[in-house]
């Protein structure tokens, strides 16, 4: 059986972009799929996915930058599905990106691109975590595990932090890989796996038009690489390509 096939899921900012190709590649297999957004009522796209998988899919309000919205989101998922295989912490913002400048770099910018990029997917990841670990044993689990993909960045690699540019966006993410580590040294015991996935280069608002890689290439490359974890790959940080990178 697929590692997705029976699955109970949830994806945060899962109107569109990477969330969006998450959502549709894993609409089919899974058994339950909480797609998550700021505003589901704006979400076409994800209204068509949801309407042509009736019994799979459920459209969640999540504003990750809001943990009581997160708490409520996690009683919601408890009372009807009670575990969860997969938590996909998708959702990020990018600060200002290429112009985010050591010269221009501000208080507000800084927090909340942290506030949505590292304290979101950390507080998504413990307020989850005791479905998680019902999940690990759960009808949907491969190998004995649930998994929490955090879709950070290479530009989060600090071995790799040479340009003056992305200042926010690069320091949240290295904030998220260290989480990452933390939420696998927390979870291990309990059959819970944290990875850090890099997507790639991809076609997205954030991506931009020139990214080499599309939403679906980049989404089936991390599918695999999710697919082939085992509990001993617990606190890595992979590309979509499976390839690991330097923290
Ligand atoms: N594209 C790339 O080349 C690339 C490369 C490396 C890493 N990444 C990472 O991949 C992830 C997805 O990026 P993307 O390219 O798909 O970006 P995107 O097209 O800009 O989409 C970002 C998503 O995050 C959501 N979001 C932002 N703030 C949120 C909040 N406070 N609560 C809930 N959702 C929120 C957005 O929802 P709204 O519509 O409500 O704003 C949107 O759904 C991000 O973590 C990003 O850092 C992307």
């Amino acid at each position: 059986m697929s590692f997705f096939r029976g699955s109970r899921t949830l994806i945060t900012g899962a109107n569109r972009g990477i969330g969006l190709e998450w959502t549709r590649q894993l609409a089919g297999p899974a058994d339950r799929l909480f797609a998550t957004c700021r505003r589901p009522n704006e979400a076409h796209q994800l209204h068509e996915i949801a309407t042509s998988h009736p019994d799979t899919v459920n459209l969640l309000s999540l504003d990750v930058a809001e943990p009581d919205a997160i708490r409520a989101a996690a009683e919601q998922v408890r009372d009807e599905a009670g575990a969860l295989e997969l938590l996909v912490n998708n959702a990020g913002i990018n600060g200002g990106g290429k112009q985010d400048r050591f010269r221009g770099i501000d208080q507000e910018t800084m927090m909340d691109v942290f506030r949505v990029n590292a304290a979101g997917p950390h507080l998504m990841t413990k307020a989850f975590a005791d479905l998680l670990r019902a999940g690990a044993t759960g009808q949907g689990a491969a190998d004995g595990r649930a998994t929490v993909v955090n879709v950070t960045s290479q530009l989060g690699s600090i071995a790799n932090a040479e340009s003056d540019t992305w200042h926010s966006y690069r320091a949240s993410k290295a904030a998220l890989n260290m989480c990452v580590r933390l939420q696998a040294a927390a979870l291990r015991d309990d059959g819970v796996v944290a990875v850090a996935l890099h997507p790639g280069w991809v076609r997205t608002d954030m991506g931009g038009t020139e990214a080499r890689l599309s939403p679906e290439e980049s989404v089936e490359g991390m599918m695999k690489v999710v697919r082939n974890l085992s509990l001993e790959d617990t606190g890595r940080f992979f590309d979509h390509d499976g390839k690991e990178l330097p923290w």
